[in-house]
């Protein structure tokens, strides 16, 4: 992967069941970039466990999320594809960036608040400190892009808030990343209440598509979809509901809003939501087929974790070595 292409870092989480969201909002941007960058996934297993997690449900839902990635057309041998915790650079850089981020800012993460309350009984440090460990997965490759959702806004700016103090004490160390946003799918909507995000962790299972739902719950899960009584397809913010489809079928079509309002002109919803199930299944079911055939090939699988590690390590050690030398450590005697 030595070449001078810009550099492209993101992560998902392997907890709980990846949703439309999930492959809309980054997946889906991770391939049409992957040409452009040299690209870094990572399965971040490390933020996972800011979470109570099951430890065998957790090494197998990271397995299928590694395995997944692959369906989904990332080539392992272009882009460096891997496990967070088999490369011990993000914590230490991590503990690095703690000592450079303010309580009062991570005070103010929204996501941390809502973790908070969502579990009380688990209110960790690590739950606090998210936002450096993800700020070090992304410094750690020096990425210029990095593809997310909008609910990772937030995070990303503080990335850029962290990076640009460093680099103010010790120079040009760190590459300042920018996000970026995928049209009409930055943000996917639960289907049951469009004025909330499509999530993993909804308890109403007819909110969410997961990529691993079949083609029959697929269809009944945008049949059930809450719209409204306008009974007029527009795009519009007092239509939530019809404006969240639209996003669905523009981003899984590519087409724009305008051309998708002009081909459903004077339809009801029912032709948009057969429309919307029709352009998720030519996306989902294909990827499914791959996920279950690469899943059996557990000697690939391997593999491709053993080989990526060894790159991930290589680059992030890279950027490491420089960090602690500017940091004042001692060098190691060889
Ligand atoms: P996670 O695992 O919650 O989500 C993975 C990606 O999916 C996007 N996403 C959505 N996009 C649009 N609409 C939705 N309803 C929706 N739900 C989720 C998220 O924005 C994200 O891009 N903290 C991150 C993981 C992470 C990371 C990183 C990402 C850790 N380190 C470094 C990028 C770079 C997270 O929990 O994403």
């Amino acid at each position: 992967m030595l070449n001078d292409k810009k550099i492209l870092f993101s992560g998902m989480q392997a907890t709980g069941s990846l949703t439309l969201g999930n492959y809309l909002g980054a997946l889906k941007n991770w391939l049409a970039l992957n040409d452009d960058y040299e690209c870094f996934y990572c399965v971040v297993d490390l933020h996972s466990i800011t979470i109570r997690q099951d430890p065998s449900e957790l090494r197998k839902r990271a397995r299928d999320l590694l395995t997944l990635y692959i369906a989904a057309g990332l080539d392992p041998v272009k882009n460096c594809i891997y496990f967070q915790s088999h490369v011990p650079g993000h914590a230490e850089l991590s503990w690095i960036l703690n000592c450079f981020t303010y309580m009062g800012e991570l005070n103010r993460m929204t996501q941390f608040k809502d973790k908070a309350q969502k579990h009380a009984d688990n209110i960790n440090a690590g739950l606090f400190t998210y936002p450096v460990l993800m700020a070090s997965d992304i410094l750690l490759y020096q990425a210029d892009i990095v593809p997310v959702g909008v609910d990772q806004k937030q995070h990303l700016e503080i990335t850029r808030t962290i990076a640009q103090r460093f680099n103010a004490i010790y120079g040009d160390v760190f590459t300042v990343p920018e996000g970026y946003f995928g049209k009409n799918s930055a943000k996917i909507m639960s289907l049951q209440d469009p004025s909330k995000k499509m999530s993993k962790s909804d308890e109403n299972p007819n909110a969410s598509i997961y990529l691993l739902d079949d083609e029959a719950t697929i269809r009944r899960k945008f049949k059930r979809a809450v719209t409204d009584s306008v009974a007029k397809i527009a795009y519009d913010d007092a239509q939530p509901g019809v404006k969240n489809l639209l996003d669905i079928y523009c981003a899984s079509t590519g087409k724009d809003i305008k051309d998708a309002l002009g081909e459903f002109e004077g339809q009801g919803y029912g032709v948009l939501k057969d429309a919307v199930s029709d352009a998720v299944c030519a996306l989902i079911i294909p990827l499914q087929e791959r996920f279950n055939e690469l899943k059996k090939d557990k000697e690939y699988i391997d593999s491709v974790i053993k080989e990526n590690a060894q790159r991930a390590y290589y680059a992030s050690e890279k950027t490491l070595r420089k960090v602690k030398k500017k940091v004042g450590f001692p060098e190691k005697i060889k």
